[in-house]
């Protein structure tokens, strides 16, 4: 079967090194609880871990790299603490997008974005514009994101866009409707990590995970950076990956 950048439609080319690495960064505000530090000690100092695995991703080599910022779910926090998220948010855009643009990374966001204030999409647009010509690593930010979203404004653009597939439904396909995902120029992940000890998805990429090699660390977000991402990448080295395949066709494959 020919490689492609689908799981279930052919069966993707893997590397010693994600392609695409997506990372839930979880345990900010346990790692501040735990130093009787406010939650936000704990966001602040996970904008920091941020920085350092930007850096580390691109040194080996990763291609994609995308990390949850804002689940569409998080909303239901107290109101202090979400708009202190989106203000951080604000002012990481403000500082942090000449250095990506002098490392070369693309940042884009993907996310329900109608539901931040103008300013803040103003910045994103920005952001996005100003680095839309870089290569070194493609970087995403998912904000006001879920998997849940993502599918079905996928599918109601799918349909938008060809209105006659309402009455012949039997030709949507999973290439049709992948092209409409909000991440559809990304091959899938190869690599998922979650800190902070929860072995859930928790509504990321729902739609994009189905083969990724799945990676849970207890760490808390604050304190990864390279080391830890060089441990999660021979974890990952040691995994096989099948496709659904046998371990013999693997082998032979590789001949
Ligand atoms: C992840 O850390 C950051 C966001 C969800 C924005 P948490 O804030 O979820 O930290 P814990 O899980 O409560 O420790
Ligand atoms: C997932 O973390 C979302 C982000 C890291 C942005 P949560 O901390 O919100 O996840 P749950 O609620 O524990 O599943
Ligand atoms: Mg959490």
């Amino acid at each position: 079967m020919a490689t492609s950048t689908s799981s279930t439609l052919g069966i993707p080319q893997s590397a010693d090194v994600p392609r695409h690495l997506a990372v839930i960064m979880d345990g900010n505000g346990r790692w501040a609880t735990k130093r009787f530090l406010p939650r936000a000690a704990g966001h602040a100092r996970g904008v920091q871990a941020v920085r350092r695995v930007v850096e580390a991703c691109g040194k080996r080599g990763v291609q994609y790299l995308t990390l949850f910022a804002f689940s569409s779910e998080n909303w239901r926090r107290p109101e202090d603490e979400v708009s202190l998220l989106m203000r951080l948010f604000v002012q990481t855009l403000e500082k942090e997008v000449d250095k990506l643009d002098e490392q070369g990374v693309r940042l884009r966001v993907v996310g329900d974005l109608s539901a931040f204030e103008p300013k803040l999409q103003d910045l994103i647009r920005a952001a996005e514009q100003r680095t839309e010509r870089n290569s070194a690593l493609n970087l995403t930010i998912a904000a006001n994101y879920g998997g849940r979203w993502d599918i079905l404004q996928a599918m109601r653009s799918l349909l938008a866009a060809n209105p006659e597939l309402a009455a012949t439904p039997q030709k949507i396909d999973e290439k049709a409707l992948s092209a409409h995902l909000s991440m559809s120029w990304a091959p899938e992940p190869d690599l998922f990590i979650r800190t902070g000890g929860e072995q859930r998805v928790s509504n990321f990429l729902i739609w994009q995970l189905a083969y990724t090699e799945l990676y849970f660390t207890d760490g808390y977000w604050p304190d990864f950076g390279a080391r830890e991402i060089d441990e999660a990448f021979e974890w990952y080295r040691g995994r096989e990956r099948r496709f659904g395949r046998t371990s013999a066709q693997l082998a032979q494959s590789k001949q």
